[in-house]
């Protein structure tokens, strides 16, 4: 029997690619959409201003979306997907997990958190068991997963399929689609013929989240990796897709040839929304571009190409689809990582 989730946020950029993705999943059954006052009440139809191509999924669209509350979602959901503004997903999402919900969440609110895993299924599944620590700590029936920034999702999976080389350094350099800054993010005034060098706070979530995703987990505690991280955040008029220039300098040598092999064979998961590959490296210099490139493993693989030797190390580029596989793919493959791992 399909497990029953609900999806807060559900009108949003991410909430409406979470739609897209459970509503066809064999495992997962919408039974609860949540989303600001303004949207409480109405028909999900009413609601969202769907922008997903393809039409809204028919039994969705007449679903009624309530406030975000935990009384307004049935007992017998098992699992929220939560992708609220980390404001409001720091107010909303611990009442969640009191009230017993298994939360996965977008949001950026308590992804540092020591007992908070913060999970890539595919590069550091072992962190889940971090939530035997939280429910001990904070007490809770539920619990509270989260997936990654957007751009750290992109360039961590190529990272760690370098870890036995020594990571050192990594210099990251972004250029990020619209849709990553939600639908009221950034206004067509602002990034046609334009690019903004400038993205809050996001810089800091790649050089914080990419060691502590990298980092080992002895059971009772998580050391992040001692590898620096410097990343430079860009916003260009993409509408789904970032980009990313990578420098990584290891301890052991490592030739663009090795890093391809490496990338190309580092394994994906036996979980539906794990891709095979999880890699997909190309040999033209020109790619991965995000027109062509973000859908590579229906939008949730991680695209790499360009491997060069540089001044500063091995240089090469990639490319993941921001509210797939950075976002909204993301949230469901940590919830079959929880269904797998028999948290639900
Ligand atoms: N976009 C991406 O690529 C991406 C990637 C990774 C992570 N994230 C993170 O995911 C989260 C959602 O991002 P988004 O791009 O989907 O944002 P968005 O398009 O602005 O959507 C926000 C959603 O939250 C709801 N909401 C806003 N204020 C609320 C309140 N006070 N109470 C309850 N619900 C409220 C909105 O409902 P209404 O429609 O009723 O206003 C909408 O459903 C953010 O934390 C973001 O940082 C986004």
């Amino acid at each position: 029997m399909a497990v029953r989730v609900g999806v807060l946020g559900a009108t949003g950029a991410v909430g409406q690619r979470l739609i897209q993705l459970l509503d066809p999943h064999p495992e997962f059954e919408i039974a609860a959409l949540t989303a600001s006052e303004s949207s409480a009440g109405k028909t999900y139809r009413q609601a969202a201003k769907w922008r997903v191509e393809g039409p809204i999924p028919e039994d969705v669209a007449e679903m009624t979306v309530t406030e975000t509350d935990p009384d307004a979602v049935p007992d017998d959901v098992a699992l929220i997907f939560s992708s609220l503004p980390s404001n409001v997903g720091a107010e909303v999402e611990p009442g969640f997990c009191e009230a017993g919900y298994v939360v996965s969440s977008n949001s950026s609110n308590g992804r540092m958190d020591d007992d908070v895993p913060l999970v890539i299924p595919e590069v550091n599944a072992e962190h889940l068991d971090l939530l035997e620590v939280q429910r001990d700590r904070r007490g809770w029936d539920g619990a509270m997963v989260k997936n990654p920034n957007c751009s750290t999702i992109t360039f961590v999976p190529t990272l760690a399929a370098l870890t036995d080389y020594g990571l050192e350094k990594v210099h990251v350099s972004t250029l990020q689609a619209v849709s990553g800054a939600g639908y009221d993010g950034v206004t067509s005034m602002e990034i046609i013929d334009n690019a903004i060098p400038y993205i809050g706070s996001e810089e800091d979530k790649l050089e914080t989240e990419s060691r502590k995703l990298l980092g080992e987990f002895d059971g009772a505690s998580l050391t992040h990796n001692s590898m620096e991280v410097a990343a430079s955040c860009n916003r260009i008029p993409t509408v789904d897709g970032h980009l990313e220039n990578v420098w990584v300098e290891t301890a052991e040598d490592l030739s663009p040839e090795a890093a391809k092999d490496a990338m190309r064979e580092y394994p994906s998961l036996d979980l539906r929304s794990s891709p095979d590959p999880l890699i997909h490296v190309f040999e033209e210099p020109d790619r991965p571009q995000p027109r062509m490139d973000r859908n590579v493993g229906d939008g949730m693989a991680i695209a790499a190409g360009g491997h060069r030797e540089s001044t500063f190390g091995l240089q090469y580029n990639c490319l993941a689809h921001n509210t797939l596989r950075g976002a909204a793919g993301a949230s469901v493959l940590n919830g079959e990582l929880l269904l797998e791992n028999g948290y639900l």
